[in-house]
C-alpha cells in the first residue's frame, strides 16, 4: 500500500487527522503548532510535559489527551532535540518514528517539517521526512499467516505552502517506494527467488516505466561467452540469467551503467559456507535489487541521463554439476580465472557484466555488490566500501551517498596487491591472501571494468539490517537505491 503525502498550511488544531503530531524542541520548547495546541487545550501543556518529564529529546514521544478544541482524533508530542542537530537524516528518523506511532491510524498530520533549523534546507528536510515515513512503515508480511499490516495511508505535512516542498515530498515518497520494492525482493526466501523468478518480478515492476528488459539464458549465455555467469550458475538446478535494463530518455546527453550482483542464494558452492548464518545469504542479490529498484523510478523522477542496468542472476550451489576449486573459467573479455574458492563467486559473475558494460562504452560505470565479509569487518554493518579507478567519479558517488543519507567510505585499490591474484595456470585467480579481502576483490573487478570511469560499491554490510533501527527494518534495507537515484539525477560525465 502506498502512502500519500500532501502539504497544507491549515491550522494544526483544525486539521482532521487520526493523529496530530506536534514537535517539541530540546528543553520542552514547543515547535510549530505548539502554541495553537496549548491554547486549544486550555493552556496546560507546559505543566503536562513537566509532570511527564518530557524534555523534547529526539524521538521521545508523549501522548496528549485531545480535547474538543482539536479536530484530530489523537495528539502526540514528538521530541526533536536540538534544532542545530536537525539534519536530513534526523528528519528521516523522525519520519520513521511518526510512521511507527501511526501504524494503527489511517491518517497523520504533523508540523515537524516546519521546525526551523540551519542544518538542512526545508526541501531536503521534506524529502528526507517522506523517505523516513515510507521506509519506517515498511513491513514484510508475505509469509506471515496473521501479520497485521499497518494502516497509514495519508500524511499531511503542515507548514508554509511551496511547490518545491510539495515536490520534495513526492520525490521522497517515490524514492522510498523504490527502496521498499528492493527490500521486498531481498527478503523473499531463496526457494521463491530463482533467477527466472527475479526476471519475472523485474518485468512486472518495470512494465510501463519506460525501461526495456532484455534477458539472456541458456545457449545465448554460451554464445555471448559469459563464462563466469555460466560457471557459478551450473551447480544449481535453477539456471542463470543475464538481464539488461535500458532507460533511454529522448535527448539524453550522458550515459551511465549500473551493475548489480544477483546471487539469489550463496551457499558458497563446493567451498561451502558454515551452517550458522547461512540463511542470510538469501540477501546476496541486494546489489541486483538496488539496481532494479532504482531503475523503476527513473521516469517518475524525470531522470535525463541514459541509464543501463546489467544484472547477472545465479544461484551458487554445490552439486555434481558445480564448478570445483581449481577449475578455470573464461570470461566475456577473454580473461581466464582460476577458481580457488567457489565462495568468491560474486566477482566471477560481475566480471562478465562489467566487461559487457565496458564494451558498451558508457560515460561511467558503478557496480553494487554484497561482495566480501572483509568489507563488513572493515566498515561494519552500516557503511559501504567504495573503490574505483577515477577520483572524479568516486567523488560524485561519495557526494550522492552523503545527500541520500547512505554512509559510504572510500577504500584504496593498491596496485601492489594485484600480485596476490596471480595464478599459476590462468590470467588470475579469484581470491587473494589472508588480508585486505575487500581490496583484492576490488582489484579483481578492475581487471574487467575497462579503462573508463568505474567504481565498485561493496554493500555486504549495509544491505542487511540485523535489527529494526529508525527507518531501517530487520532484513533487506534497500541500501544503494537512494544513492543511485541521487547519482543519476545529478550525473555529470567524470573527467
Ligand atoms: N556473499 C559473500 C559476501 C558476504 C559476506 C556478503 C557477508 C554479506 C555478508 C561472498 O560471496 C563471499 O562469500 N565472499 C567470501 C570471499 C572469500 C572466499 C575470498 C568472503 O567474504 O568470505
Ligand atoms: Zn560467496
Ligand atoms: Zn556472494
Amino acid at each position: 500500500m502506498s502512502i500519500e503525502f500532501s502539504l497544507q498550511s491549515a491550522r494544526p488544531t483544525e486539521v482532521e487527522a487520526d493523529l496530530l503530531v506536534i514537535p517539541v524542541l530540546a528543553g520542552a520548547e514547543l515547535g510549530p503548532g505548539g502554541d495553537a495546541l496549548d491554547a486549544a487545550l486550555g493552556g496546560g501543556l507546559a505543566a503536562f510535559m513537566d509532570q511527564a518529564h518530557f524534555e523534547g529529546k529526539r524521538a521521545a514521544t508523549l501522548a496528549v489527551p485531545a480535547g474538543d478544541g482539536v479536530a484530530s482524533g489523537a495528539v502526540l508530542l514528538l521530541g526533536v532535540g536540538e534544532s542545530s542537530e536537525l539534519d536530513a537524516d534526523a528528519f528521516r528518523r523522525l519520519g520513521a518514528t511518526i510512521a511507527k506511532r501511526s501504524r494503527k491510524h489511517a491518517s497523520v498530520a504533523s508540523t515537524v517539517v516546519d521546525v526551523p533549523t540551519d542544518a538542512v534546507e526545508r526541501v531536503d528536510a521534506a524529502q528526507a521526512f517522506a523517505e523516513g515515513v515510507v521506509l519506517g512503515s515498511y513491513q514484510y508480511l508475505e509469509y506471515k499467516s496473521e501479520g497485521e499490516a499497518g494502516q497509514l495511508a495519508r500524511v499531511t505535512v503542515l507548514g508554509r505552502r511551496g511547490a518545491r516542498v510539495a515536490r520534495a515530498l513526492d520525490r521522497g515518497a517515490r524514492v522510498a517506494q523504490a527502496a521498499a520494492w528492493t527490500r521486498d525482493l531481498v527478503n523473499v526466501p531463496s526457494l521463491d527467488k530463482a533467477p527466472e523468478t527475479v526476471v519475472a518480478s523485474t518485468r512486472a515492476l518495470l512494465r510501463g516505466t519506460g525501461v526495456r528488459v532484455t534477458v539472456w539464458e541458456g545457449q545465448k549465455l554460451v554464445d555471448e561467452r559469459l563464462g563466469g555467469v555460466i560457471g557459478v550458475g551450473q551447480g544449481s538446478s535453477r539456471p542463470p540469467r543475464l538481464m539488461k535494463l535500458t532507460y533511454s530518455p529522448a535527448a539524453a546527453r550522458t550515459s551511465l551503467a549500473l551493475v548489480g550482483k544477483g546471487v539469489v542464494f550463496d551457499s558458497g558452492g563446493i567451498s561451502i559456507k558454515p551452517a550458522s548464518g547461512m540463511e542470510t545469504m538469501k540477501t546476496d542479490m541486494s546489489g541486483a535489487g538496488a539496481v532494479i529498484g532504482a531503475m523503476s523510478a527513473l521516469a517518475d523522477l524525470e531522470v535525463k541521463t541514459k541509464v543501463t542496468g546489467y544484472v547477472p542472476l545465479v544461484e551458487n550451489m554445490p552439486s555434481g554439476d558445480a564448478i570445483r576449486p581449481g577449475d578455470v573459467l573464461t570470461h566475456r573479455n577473454g580473461k581466464t580465472v582460476e577458481v580457488i574458492n567457489t565462495d568468491a563467486e560474486g566477482r566471477l559473475i560481475l566480471a562478465d557484466a562489467l566487461a559487457l558494460a565496458a564494451e558498451d562504452g558508457h560515460d561511467a560505470v558503478i557496480d553494487l555488490a554484497t561482495l566480501t565479509g572483509a568489507c563488513v569487518v572493515a566498515l561494519g554493518e552500516k557503511v559501504a566500501g567504495l573503490m574505483g579507478n577515477n577520483d572524479a567519479w568516486t567523488d560524485q558517488i561519495l557526494a550522492a551517498g552523503e545527500r541520500a543519507g547512505e554512509p559510504i567510505w572510500k577504500l584504496p585499490l593498491p596496485k601492489d596487491y594485484r600480485k596476490q591474484l596471480d595464478s599459476e595456470v590462468a590470467d588470475l585467480k579469484n581470491i587473494g591472501d589472508r588480508y585486505a579481502g575487500a581490496l583484492t576483490a576490488g582489484l579483481f573487478l578492475s581487471e574487467f571494468a575497462g579503462d573508463g570511469p568505474w567504481a565498485h560499491l561493496d554493500i555486504a554490510g549495509p544491505a542487511r539490517a540485523g535489527s529494526d533501527d529508525g527507518y531501517l527494518t530487520k532484513g533487506g534495507t534497500g541500501f544503494g537505491v537512494r544513492t543511485l537515484l541521487e547519482l543519476v539525477t545529478k550525473f555529470r560525465k567524470p573527467r
